[in-house]
């Protein structure tokens, strides 16, 4: 059987602990692939920014990407070598580009998702501009604030149409504060979107491939206390009704990585942001989940490389929208929607691949979690942001979580 090697490259910024996790598991799992008549084995890179030619070849399978939103060279590279080479790059660099947070509440409510009312206000100041003049005072419209606040009706949400980190996000409960909230907004295009009060649940939903991880959520606590450890929060339909819902905004964007923040309210969940293509997956925020984050991105990364799944270049949205025009229920939508879903993430060969050639994978993982090299992986990402003061004290209650995390693998890649 011919043996083969299978390149992945990491995409990076400060990612500082998980690509220590991803190489230092892999390295240690020697993993030998059987697929398609050859036996695989891994190599894994740290990309270098640097110039490049269009020609250049490239030499990756794989590329796990968390540049592409901020980093135009890398992009812009990225893009390149979709086209010319046929790379498989997770996330589709073009709907990262341009599925900002807007894009992802037009699609999604027109399949018929339970998104909170949201109106889009013109922005408060413009950067100045040849034409700006003439066309504001041929074609802007003046319009009430406070009758736009009435309608929709408070408490509500001011947030950027494309943003990400809670940067310019707001709450607004009353009209003085809408009318202050506007005019800090400046030049950055706001949506107003209804809060959903009284919500008795906050679930935050990630998906890596066609494996999603529901994560109890607690907006009101610093950082890292904002993932909550607690397991089994909700019954099983809700459970599905969360995957379903990740993985079908996953798929229909392009997406092989991505969460969906939803509140529970009256039984329902109102998804309101899920537009954030570059998860945050660093041990300092996700802590106990993070060995779930770690393995579940090396079982898609290996998938992906060993069996050369080609990279669905173009989005398709219109097998979905297809589904949406049916006269049922939402609730019977979503089935189909998850399932086409999951057909696009090739779950069941998926499933099929882990279950024959990455069963040493998690007993790996399990001890590189255990080990000195994850406790230095952890000390290094908490050094990099917090004062020196409180390094020690944090290195270790996240090394902590993480062996919690770590102790919970086997059941949940069972
Ligand atoms: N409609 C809403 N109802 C209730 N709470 C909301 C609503 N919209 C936003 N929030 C709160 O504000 C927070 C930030 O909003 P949002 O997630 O939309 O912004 P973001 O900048 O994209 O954040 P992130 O970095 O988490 O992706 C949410 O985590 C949630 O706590
Ligand atoms: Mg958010």
């Amino acid at each position: 059987m011919p043996s083969v090697t299978r390149n992945i490259g990491l995409s990076l910024g400060a990612d500082i602990c998980w690509p220590l996790a991803f190489e230092g598991i892999l390295g240690a799992a020697k993993l030998q692939v059987k697929s398609g008549g050859d036996s695989i084995s891994f190599q894994v890179e740290r990309m270098q920014l640097e110039p490049f030619s269009l020609q250049a070849p490239c030499k990756y399978d794989l590329v796990v990407d968390r540049l592409t939103h901020w980093f135009p060279l890398r992009r812009e590279w990225i893009k390149k070598s979709i086209l010319m080479d046929g790379l498989y790059v997770y996330n589709n660099p073009w709907s990262v580009q341009s599925c900002e947070k807007h894009t992802t509440y037009s699609a999604m409510m027109a399949l018929g998702m339970p998104i909170p009312p949201t109106l889009m206000a013109p922005q408060k100041h413009y950067e100045s501009k040849a034409d700006l003049d003439f066309t504001l005072q041929s074609y802007a419209r003046l319009f009430d604030l406070r009758q736009i606040g009435k309608d929709l009706g408070y408490p509500m949400f001011m947030k950027p149409f494309d943003g990400g980190g809670w940067q310019g996000v707001s709450q607004i409960k009353n009209e003085q504060e809408l009318i202050e909230a506007y005019d800090k907004s400046d030049k950055h295009l706001m949506h107003l979107q209804r809060s959903v009060a009284g919500y008795d649940l906050f679930v935050r939903a990630v998906g890596i491939g066609p494996q999603v991880r529901l994560m109890k959520y607690d907006p009101d606590q610093p950082l890292h206390g904002r993932y909550l450890a607690t397991r089994d929060f909700c019954s099983k339909e809700d459970a599905k009704v969360m995957a379903d819902t990740c993985l079908l905004i996953n798929a229909f964007f392009g997406w092989d990585f991505n969460s969906c923040e939803a509140l529970r309210k009256d039984g329902t969940f109102h998804p309101i942001d899920f537009a954030n293509p570059c998860p945050d997956s660093q041990v300092n925020s996700i802590h106990c989940h993070w060995p779930w984050y770690v393995v579940a991105n090396l079982r898609w990364a290996l998938f992906v490389a060993a069996t050369k799944r080609p990279m669905r270049q173009n989005l398709d949205f219109a097998p979905f929208q297809e589904i949406g025009r049916q006269a049922v229920p939402y609730s019977k939508k979503l089935e189909q929607y998850g399932k086409l879903a999951r057909q696009r993430f090739d779950a069941d060969r998926f499933a099929e691949f882990c279950a024959k050639n990455l069963k040493s994978l998690v007993a790996s993982a399990q001890e590189w979690f255990g080990s000195e090299a994850c406790r230095s992986a952890v000390r290094k990402k908490v050094a990099h942001i917090y004062p020196a003061h409180e390094v020690d004290e944090f290195s270790e209650r996240f090394y902590q979580a993480v062996q919690v995390g770590s102790a919970q693998l086997n059941e949940d890649f069972a």
